[in-house]
């Protein structure tokens, strides 16, 4: 695979689909020669270029010799897709939720290190560089022992409301909880791993649908740490996330929204750790920030989503010509889904549960 120029397929050429599509194009050595969608149309511009366009993915599987595909239909339908690509022997990008139960993730898994396939889950919040930051700081010990973690991310449907397979549970797997919470169950086994307790609480107030639209994930973690992830759909402000880690020696606070990115530590000026001698350092702006926190009336801007995206691709792409698997980041999928699947038992069941 090293020097080959690898031909790509994408399945479900929607949002995401598209957004795989328009970096594919940026990374050299690579081609999309096939899309599959069974709704959009012939004479669209993705049609251009000799890129062939199918309705039926298996059509595309016997036919396109394909090398890799990214998988962005609507979570319902990842696993069989998934499961069809890797026993055509394609490199698969599986878009999160990678499946909507853990058997389901282990299924896969096992089944792409059997036919020595790559299956690279989705989460593209891993390859975000102010995460990786993030975990070199908890690393390097400047935090000292963590004791609360607060987690939130959120976004709103343009003024609408939720719409297509997200409010249909058989599709969507769940509400917010699957979509944005599944982010940052990832991203905190990602940072602190041994999340030994879930307890969660949900509300559809927001839009009175069967999946809910808010919800609460209180954690526990294996070094003593508490924690919160809180996630919403109807955040009128546009698409947040934040997270603020309390450690014993200092506090980081991340801020990434449409009209701010802040990444900082704030801790004490003197070995004293005298209450009034508190310092801010702001230790990385990524580039373009300044520009990004004066623009006004931008709502449901993608730019969050763009540069670890881009890292997500290429990642799973070297993994492929380096013949490398992706271990760490299936093992963190299939905790994530099993999170999940604690948390909405939590709900159910109306109490804490233990995860150990
Ligand atoms: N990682 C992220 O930050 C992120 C962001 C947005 C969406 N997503 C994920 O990407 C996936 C797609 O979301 P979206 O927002 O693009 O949805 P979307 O509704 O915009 O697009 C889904 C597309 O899949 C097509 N489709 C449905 N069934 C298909 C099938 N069997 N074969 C081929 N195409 C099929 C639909 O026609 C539609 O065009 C979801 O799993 C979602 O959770 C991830």
């Amino acid at each position: 695979m090293k020097n080959k120029i690898m031909r790509v397929g994408i399945i479900g050429l929607g949002k995401r689909g598209k957004t795989h599509f328009r970096f594919y194009q940026n990374i050299d050595m690579l081609k999309v020669v096939a899309i599959c969608d069974p709704t959009i149309d012939n004479t669209n511009i993705y049609r251009s270029d000799g890129i062939v366009h199918y309705k039926a993915y298996t059509d595309m599987l016997q036919e396109a010799s394909l090398d890799m595909v990214s998988i962005c239909t609507p979570p319902y339908f990842h696993y069989k897709i998934s499961m069809d690509c890797i026993n055509s022997g394609v490199h698969c990008l599986v878009e999160k939720p990678m499946t909507l139960c853990t058997s389901d993730a282990k299924s896969l898994s096992l089944l792409a290190e059997q036919k020595g396939i790559v299956l690279m889950p989705g989460y593209n919040y891993l390859f975000d560089s102010k995460i990786q930051k993030i975990k070199e700081v908890i690393a390097s010990g400047e935090l000292g022992d963590t004791s609360i973690i607060r987690a939130s991310q959120s976004h709103n449907w343009g003024g609408k409301g939720p719409f297509s397979w997200h409010t249909n549970k058989k599709l969507s797997g769940g509400g917010t909880l699957m979509d944005n919470c599944s982010h940052y169950l990832s991203i905190l086994e990602f940072l602190f791993g041994d999340i030994q307790k879930v307890s969660a609480f949900s509300t559809n107030n927001s839009f009175h649908l069967n999946v809910e639209d808010s919800a609460i994930i209180m954690l526990s973690f294996g070094n003593g740490a508490i924690g919160v992830v809180e996630s919403s759909w109807n955040n009128s402000e546009g698409r947040s996330n934040e997270l603020s880690i309390t450690g014993s020696k200092a506090t980081l606070k991340l801020k990434d929204t449409n009209y701010e990115q802040i990444l900082e530590v704030n801790k004490y000026l003197t070995e004293e750790n005298e209450w009034n001698r508190i310092v801010k350092e702001r230790i990385y702006l990524p580039k373009g920030v300044e520009q990004l926190s004066k623009k006004r009336n931008i709502d449901n801007s993608k730019s969050l989503l763009k540069e670890n995206t881009e890292n997500l691709l290429e990642y799973f792409i070297s993994t492929i010509r380096n013949d490398k698997r992706p271990k760490e980041y299936i093992a963190n999928a299939i905790r994530t889904h099993e999170l999940i699947n604690y948390a909405y038992s939590s709900i159910e069941e109306n109490k804490s549960l233990s995860t150990i």
